[in-house]
């Protein structure tokens, strides 16, 4: 399968990220996906984003990859207002498409856009990507299972701190004619996906929007006047019967990436936070209470490294959530030293000394736990 990739911020780099490390995460399955080419608003991008990650080939116009023969697959990572038009295009141009959220910046485009797929027979997803927690999977799960019961409310929240410095110059995502709209449309497009995924329909919404500076600087660096939401709060009733609130917000000082959600039914209630995704809390209310609590809590799932089957065999389940990060970075320190001609650290004198306190512990050990001086 090769793809076309249209977009390379932090985004097109992600997806190639999963493309490029499919081999390392998943067993032999038949998949075999490349990146071949590579779209950018500017030759120099394109070209600089090819050669780093050895695509192909690097354009600046979408249609050459939209209509190119030997692409199967399109994936699109361009600010929200672009996406209807390359999709649309694509779709009609028999490739499957992988689209960032959100679909698009309207109800009538996005209808469009999955009728059209629908019709020619396209396969098309988009990107909301929580759905692929470890404890979002098993969430749902334990939705599915019963083990909640009735779902009663629920409460979802996805907060960033990037709005609440208003000398913070604005980017496309705080300007409605790039972003369509703001934070609804970039963090409450996922809330609203992870409510319906796991709580069941829609019947009612209501909103209300909040903009906390409205002047800052512009894009181009003058003073300018934001339009874009800068927090959102909703409450809604589920065609089930539950009622809970939702919010996307990025006007909340001290949070990173704060997605969270509870959710209460009348047999037990869930507890999930992206920023502790090793676990899903888990309250059983069928279990006993008693003078001293007996076994009622919540637990503390272990989800940790337990992806969706067929992922979770490597790095294996017991990994938490970024292990593999600190082996990038070791890695990387090493070749670092290496290409720098400067000490690595660790070193092996550190192994060394490791290995004597070892060794030191061992014979204190054989010798019912003498004391031994290093
Ligand atoms: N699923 C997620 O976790 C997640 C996270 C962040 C953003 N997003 C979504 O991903 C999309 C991209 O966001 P981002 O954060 O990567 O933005 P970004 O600003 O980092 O990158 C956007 C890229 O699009 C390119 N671009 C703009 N106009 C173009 C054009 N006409 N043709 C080709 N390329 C063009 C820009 O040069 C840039 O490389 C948005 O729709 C956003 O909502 C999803």
């Amino acid at each position: 399968m090769r793809i076309g990739l249209i977009g390379f911020g932090s985004m097109g780099k992600t997806h190639a990220y999963a493309v490029r490390n499919l081999a390392c995460f998943f067993e032999p399955d038949g998949i075999d996906a490349e990146i071949a080419a590579v779209c950018t608003a500017h030759p120099e991008t394109a070209a600089a984003a090819a050669a780093r990650y050895g695509f192909e080939r690097a354009v600046t116009d979408e249609d050459t990859l939209i209509e190119a023969p030997d692409l199967d697959i399109i994936d699109i990572c361009t600010p929200n207002t672009l996406h209807y038009r390359t999709a649309r295009k694509a779709i009609l141009a028999g490739k499957h498409i992988y689209c960032e959220k959100p679909l698009s910046v309207t109800a009538a485009e996005a209808d469009e856009l999955a009728a059209l797929a629908a019709e020619r027979g396209v396969t098309a997803q988009v990107v909301f990507n929580y759905r692929f927690m470890g404890g979002v999977q098993r969430a749902r799960e334990l939705i599915d299972s019963g083990r909640i019961g009735r779902i009663v409310s629920f409460r979802c929240a996805y907060l960033h701190a990037s709005c609440t410095d208003p000398a913070k110059p604005a980017g496309w995502k705080q300007s409605k004619s790039i972003c369509g709209g703001g934070v609804l449309f970039d963090l409450g497009s996922h809330v609203i996906d992870l409510i319906r995924y796991l709580c069941g329909d829609f019947a009612e919404i209501s909103g209300r929007s909040q903009i906390a500076h409205p002047l800052r600087l512009g894009i181009d660096g003058k003073p300018w006047q934001t339009d874009a939401d800068e927090a959102f709060y909703m409450t809604a009733l589920l065609k089930n019967g539950a009622v809970g609130t939702l919010e996307a917000n990025k006007l909340a000082l001290g949070t990173n990436d704060d997605l969270g959600f509870t959710i209460y039914g009348d047999r037990g209630a869930l507890r999930y936070s992206l920023m502790q995704p090793n676990y899903l809390g888990f309250y059983d209310g069928t279990k006993e209470g008693g003078d001293l609590g007996g076994e009622r809590g919540f637990t503390m799932i272990e989800c940790v490294g337990r992806f969706p089957k067929p992922a979770g065999v490597f790095p294996g389940v017991k990994a938490p959530t970024g292990w593999l990060m600190g082996h990038v970075l070791s890695m990387h320190a090493f070749l670092s030293a290496v290409k720098n001609k400067t000490p690595a650290s660790p070193s092996f004198e550190d192994g060394a000394y490791v290995q004597r306190v070892m060794e030191k512990a061992g014979i204190s050990s054989e010798n019912g736990g003498r004391i031994e001086r290093l």
